[in-house]
């Protein structure tokens, strides 16, 4: 299914620098490359498959042709905003996904957009710094649009737009992302977008545990800070911050 015909992708990106790749080793890569040449904010890459995608936590992200929406946007906030860019992706992911009237849109820590609980985009923030100054963040996102994940062990964990969506469209789809992705990287450093971002999170309040790097923090998720670290309060009452990691209930 061609819905990423040249002719809607160039109406889609009109006015902006943006490149289309029928294949690529990784958008992120290619976008990171351009932040260092200079590309405005706003800049798009758009892949039809990757070669070499890749998730957070050192993960391999592959999607069949045709399967996925895959780009990266560039932004350039403040250093002081750097953590809001990662929520600004999951949460123009989620209106862009409700504007195509899909209902239970929500974020799981720290930036999967899950429907139903079950995950149907992730975002990769990857930033460039030279010392102290921010030159950029790229965010990578990669939306689940007709994977079939029947058979595989995600079968329980992700969804994808087809099964709530009768007749999913990737250019109205990613139009309905830039508007939002333009919209809320405006916002970086207002609190205003972590709001947005933290009234979205679906496990705050629950008992979770959360792994990075081997290590295991189990409590009460009680809220986000405002640099969006996971507040966890132990059994010993004791708060403690997770920066990064997966978020499972229980
Ligand atoms: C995750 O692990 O949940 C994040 C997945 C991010 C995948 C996207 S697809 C487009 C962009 N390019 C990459 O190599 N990764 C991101």
């Amino acid at each position: 299914m061609n819905d990423l015909s040249p002719e809607c992708l160039s109406a889609a990106f009109a006015g902006r620098q943006y490149e289309f790749h029928p294949q690529i080793a990784s958008t992120n890569d290619r976008a990171m490359t351009l932040l260092n040449e200079g590309a405005p904010a706003g800049t798009v890459i758009l892949a039809e498959e990757q070669t070499r995608g890749r998730g957070r936590l050192g993960r391999i992200w592959h999607s069949p042709p045709g399967s996925a929406l895959m780009l990266s946007y560039l932004v350039r906030p403040s250093a002081e905003a750097v953590g809001d860019a990662g929520m600004l992706a999951a949460l123009a992911v989620c209106e862009a996904i409700e504007a195509m009237g899909v209902n239970g849109v929500g974020i799981k820590w720290p930036n999967d957009v899950q429907i139903a609980g079950r995950k149907v985009c992730g975002v990769l923030p990857e930033s460039a710094w030279q010392g102290d100054s921010l030159m950029g963040v790229i965010l990578g996102i990669g939306v689940n649009v007709r994977i079939d994940f029947s058979g595989s062990p995600l079968a329980d964990t992700a969804i994808n737009l087809k099964t709530v969506i009768d007749d999913v469209d990737r250019c109205h789809l990613l139009v309905e992302l830039l508007n939002r992705l333009d919209a809320w990287s405006l916002k970086m450093g207002s609190d205003g977008l972590f709001e947005a971002w933290r009234k979205r999170l679906n496990m705050i309040g629950k008992t979770v545990s959360v792994e990075h790097a081997g290590a295991v923090m189990r409590g009460v998720a009680e809220d986000v800070a405002r640099d969006g670290a996971l507040l966890v309060r132990g059994s010993d009452g004791i708060v403690r911050r997770a920066v990064a990691g997966d978020i499972a209930l229980g």
